[in-house]
C-alpha cells in the first residue's frame, strides 16, 4: 500500500480534511506559472499528445547537458519503471531493502527471479566510507560477490524509505562492480531535488563514464504534481529507442508535457523550495526533541521524510490512531527488510509539523 490515497483515508477514517504526510511531496504546491500555463493549454487537449515530448526533453536536455536522444520522458517515475522493465526482460533482479515496492512489482510483472539485499533502517549510512581508496576497493569487491549472477540491481538516493544518501564515491565503487559483472543499474534518483545544496550530486554525471546506468527521475514530487504524472529516464540512446517500442507511445499526456515544460522554467524555484523544507525540517527535528516523545525515536535524514522508530507499541495501531486525527502518515510494516516498527513522515510546512507533535502529545506516545 502506497501514501497519498485521500480517497481511501476519507472513506476509512471518516474524516473530510487532512493533513497528509503519507506520500513525499513537496507542500509548497507547484510553481506558480503552472496553474496558468494549463489553463492556456486546455484548448490542446483536443489534440494527441506529442509521442516524442520534444519540447521537454529539448529542456531536459538544455538544463542537464545531457543528450537529447539519452531523455525518456514517462507517465510518472512509475511508469518508467514498468516500461523499464518489460524492455530490458532480466532473470535476476536484486533490490536493496527496504525500498519503494514499485521495484519489486514491476520485477514479478515480467516473472524475474528476485533477490533482496538488507539495507536496514539506517539506509546507506551502513555503506563504509568509500572516499578511502582501500575502502573503496573494498566495497567493489563486495559488491562484486554480492551482484554475482544478477542482472539487474536498483539503486536509490536519496533513499525512501531512510531518507539515507548514497555518496559518490560509494555510488562508483558499486558501479565498477556492476560493470565487471555485467550487471545492469537503476539508479532512482526521483528525491534528487529535495537534496541539500551543499549535498547533492546527481548520478546522471556518470552515464558517460557507465553505459550500464540508467537514471530514473520524477517531476511529480519536487514540482508537487502527482496528480498530473511526470517522470523521465536518462540512458544510452539504445536503450531509450527499446523502451519507446515496449510502451504507449501516448503516455504522457498534454497538460503534463505543458506543467513540465513551465516548471522547469521557474529558475528560482528549487532554491526556494529547498530553502523552505531545509527550515521545516530544522523546525521539526527541534520541537521533536524538546517534546520529549520517548516511545518514537526520529531518524536523521538527508531527504523530505524521515523514518519514526516505534519503541513501544506497533506502527499499524500509530498510524490508525493518527489518521483517525485527522493526519496520514506511512505505516512502514509493508515494507521488506525493515526489522522493528516504523512509520515515515513526509517534511512538510512548520504548521503541519508543529501538528504532528501536538497529536503524538495529546495521544501519549
Ligand atoms: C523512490 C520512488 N521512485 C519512484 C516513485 C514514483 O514516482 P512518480 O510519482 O513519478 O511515479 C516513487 C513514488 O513514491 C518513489 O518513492
Amino acid at each position: 500500500m502506497h501514501g497519498g490515497n485521500l480517497r481511501w483515508a476519507k472513506e476509512h477514517y471518516h474524516v473530510d480534511e487532512f493533513i497528509d504526510l503519507s506520500a513525499n511531496i513537496n507542500p509548497f504546491g507547484p510553481p506558480v506559472g503552472v496553474f496558468q500555463r494549463l489553463q492556456e493549454a486546455l484548448s490542446q487537449i483536443v489534440h494527441y499528445p506529442d509521442p516524442e515530448s520534444k519540447a521537454l526533453r529539448l529542456k531536459l536536455s538544455q538544463l542537464s547537458g545531457i543528450p537529447y536522444d539519452m531523455i525518456l520522458a514517462g507517465n510518472g517515475a512509475g511508469e518508467l519503471i514498468y516500461t523499464l522493465l518489460q524492455a530490458l526482460r532480466p532473470e535476476k533482479v536484486l533490490i536493496p531493502v527496504p525500498a519503494f515496492s514499485e521495484y519489486a512489482r514491476a520485477a514479478a510483472a515480467v516473472h524475474a527471479n528476485i533477490s533482496y539485499w538488507p539495507l536496514g533502517a539506517e539506509g546507506w549510512q551502513a555503506l563504509p566510507d568509500c572516499r578511502l581508496p582501500e575502502r573503496a576497493r573494498q566495497v567493489e569487491q563486495t559488491w562484486l560477490g554480492i551482484l554475482n549472477g544478477i542482472d539487474l540491481l536498483f539503486l536509490c538516493s536519496p533513499h525512501n524509505p531512510t531518507g539515507s544518501l548514497l555518496p559518490p564515491e560509494g555510488f562508483v565503487s558499486i558501479m565498477r562492480a556492476a560493470e565487471r559483472s555485467g550487471c545492469l543499474v537503476i539508479f532512482d534518483e526521483s528525491f534528487y531535488d529535495f537534496t541539500l545544496d551543499a549535498l547533492r550530486w546527481s548520478a546522471r554525471e556518470y552515464l558517460q563514464e557507465f553505459p550500464n546506468l540508467i537514471v530514473l527521475y520524477s517531476l511529480t514530487k519536487f514540482y508537487s504534481l502527482p496528480g498530473l504524472r511526470l517522470g523521465t529516464v536518462f540512458a544510452q540512446p539504445s536503450l531509450i529507442r527499446a523502451l519507446k517500442t515496449a510502451r504507449d507511445p501516448w503516455s504522457v499526456n498534454v497538460l503534463a508535457q505543458e506543467a513540465g515544460l513551465e516548471a522547469l522554467e521557474d529558475r528560482d524555484f528549487p532554491g526556494w523550495v529547498r530553502e523552505k523544507l531545509q527550515e521545516s525540517r530544522a523546525f521539526f527535528y527541534e520541537r521533536f526533541t524538546g517534546a520529549d516523545l520517548r516511545s518514537l525515536q526520529l531518524k536523521p535524514t538527508q531527504a523530505n521524510f524521515a523514518l519514526i522508530e516505534l519503541k513501544e507499541g506497533n506502527a499499524q495501531q500509530l498510524t490508525e490512531r493518527l489518521g483517525r486525527r485527522g493526519i496520514l502518515v506511512r505505516d512502514c510494516s509493508s515494507f521488506e527488510g525493515l526489522e522493528g516498527e516504523f512509520i515515515r513522515v513526509a517534511i512538510k510546512d512548520q504548521g503541519s509539523m508543529a501538528r504532528l507533535i501536538q497529536v503524538f502529545k495529546a495521544i501519549h506516545v
